[in-house]
């Protein structure tokens, strides 16, 4: 693949394409990669997504969390289909829902052929929950790029961030330099998350 320069990648051409609402439904066009943006409902995936492409409104922030219930897929140049996963945990969900949840995303998790990697995203204000660590405990019953993200990261000090970010790699047992701290609103994280992302597709 054609290594381009940092100020360059922002600029790819990202678009929305389809939502799939079945795991083995196929995107139309060239086959890509896929990397998947996943984690609990309201974590900020949508606007990670947004932050990685450079775009401000491409794909959906909400501020009703569990809108989103079909995998979103936008194109990113021709690097990778970027997939937008519904979010799980959200509290006003019914049985019903969190059945088609797991029949959609365990599914695509566990077998898309063209999944290559995934960003969990991970609030860097709380310990991971019940649900994080069952979702983490899936992700780790395949083998792929997983890449823990802490979103909102402009929401705690400078001060609180290193007991922060130990404090959820002690819980996910993952050394605190493996966790890459992000904020939609300063840009933080945003070439260390494209670079992520490159190395997953290369
Ligand atoms: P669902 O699709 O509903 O599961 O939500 P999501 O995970 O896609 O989160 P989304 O990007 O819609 O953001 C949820 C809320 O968090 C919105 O109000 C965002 O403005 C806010 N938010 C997202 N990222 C950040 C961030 O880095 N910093 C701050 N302060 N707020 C953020
Ligand atoms: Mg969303």
């Amino acid at each position: 693949m054609k290594v381009q320069a940092p100020s360059q990648r922002g600029l790819l051409p990202s678009e929305y394409l389809l939502s799939l609402v079945r795991a083995d439904q196929p995107i139309p066009g060239p086959p890509l990669p896929e990397i998947a943006l996943a984690g609990r409902a309201n974590v900020g995936k949508s606007s990670l997504l947004n932050l990685l492409v450079g775009r401000r409104a491409l794909a959906r922030v909400s501020a009703t969390p569990g809108k989103t219930r079909a995998l979103n897929v936008f194109r990113w140049g021709d690097v990778c289909h970027l997939v937008d996963v519904p979010g799980y945990g959200w509290s006003k969900a019914g049985k019903a829902d969190r059945a088609s949840w797991r029949l959609l995303v365990e599914h695509y998790v566990m077998e898309r052929p063209m999944l290559r990697g995934v960003l969990w995203l991970l609030d860097i204000r709380h310990d991971p929950s019940p649900d994080d660590r069952a979702f983490g405990a899936l992700l780790a019953q395949r083998k792929i790029h997983v890449m823990p993200v802490l979103t909102k990261g402009d929401k705690i000090g400078r001060s609180k961030r290193d007991e922060r970010v130990a404090s959820i790699g002690g819980v996910l047992n993952v050394a605190p330099e493996n966790l890459l701290v992000t904020s939609a609103h300063t840009r933080e994280g945003q070439e260390a998350l494209r670079d992520a992302v490159l190395a997953f597709v290369a």
